[in-house]
């Protein structure tokens, strides 16, 4: 079963011990780590939380109250979004130890009143209809097949005039490209496609496509620093991706960092709306 896969290359089971142990490394007691702190190890996605503060720049928190986050990891993005703009936020993932750290660490950020993560499968999603005012995507469209579905299922969840915000890594040349990635182990667990096909499904599903946004500048300086850094430095930072992804995580994102540089794939933002 695919779904099993894409949770077997995600799975950790000591995650929460990890970020505890960077967080001593970095001299920052549980009883006073903020959700700032935790963005360089919660944010599993490329430039991590400076791409959510991008990704959620232009919209309306005046209205979006309800936010849906659609494969939310440990939930970084959740926690950022309930803390930064006041909203109620339901998260879902198909890895549990995902969701079973993310909602610990919810509680020492006190957000676990606004901020519930749960297990699910983003393409049947157990909730009822038309009651999310945004939902939000980042790096997860990677891993799944069938984004007719998954775009469709989103659109059931939506109010109408709710907004959808995605920031995937897109498909912009048909090369092969070199795996383990972070998403993928393989190219069986890989479903990269273009933008276009993007746009096309959105709009199939009753979407209208407000904005697009490729992002490969902004993901090549993010590599270039992170090389940099990790060049000047032995040992990696106190709080990291490698806290969740292990030790692999240098070649996954060496791999990953060679096709943005080589032009294959792009990370990329869309903004739609449900019609
Ligand atoms: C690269 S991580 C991104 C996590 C999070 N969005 C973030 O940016 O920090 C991809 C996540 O998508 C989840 N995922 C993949 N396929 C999924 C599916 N069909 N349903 C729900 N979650 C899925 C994985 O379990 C993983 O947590």
């Amino acid at each position: 079963m695919m779904d099993s896969q894409v949770a077997s290359h995600y799975s950790n089971t000591e995650i929460v011990e990890s970020i505890l142990s960077g967080l001593e490394r970095a001299g920052i007691s549980v009883a006073d780590v903020s959700v700032d702190d935790l963005g360089p190890v919660d944010e599993f996605h490329t430039g991590g939380r400076a791409a959510t503060e991008h990704l959620l720049k232009d919209l309306r928190f005046d209205t979006h109250k309800q936010v849906l986050d659609i494969g939310c990891g440990i939930g970084g993005t959740s926690r950022f979004l309930a803390d930064r703009y006041n909203v109620t936020v339901t998260g879902i993932d198909l890895t549990s130890e995902y969701i079973e750290a993310g909602n610990v660490i919810n509680k020492w950020v006190s957000l676990d009143d606004r901020v519930s993560l749960r297990c699910g499968d983003a393409n049947n999603i157990e909730n009822e209809d038309e009651v999310f005012d945004l939902a939000v995507m980042l790096h997860v469209g990677m891993n799944i097949q069938n984004k007719a579905t998954l775009f469709s299922e989103v659109a059931r969840l939506l109010v109408r005039g709710g907004q959808f915000a995605i920031y995937d890594v897109m498909l912009k040349n048909e090369a092969e490209i070199q795996y383990p990635v972070p998403w993928a182990s393989n190219s069986e667990m890989s479903f990269l496609e273009p933008m276009q096909r993007y746009k096309h499904y959105l709009e199939a599903a009753g979407f209208s496509i407000e904005r697009t946004d490729g992002r490969g500048e902004f993901a090549e300086s993010f590599f270039r620093r992170m090389q940099q850094t990790s060049k000047a430095s032995e040992s990696p930072p106190a709080l990291g991706l490698h806290l969740l992804v292990g030790s692999s995580i240098k070649e996954k994102m060496r791999n990953f960092s060679q096709a943005v540089f080589d032009g294959l794939v792009e990370p990329t933002e869309i903004i739609a709306r449900k019609l």
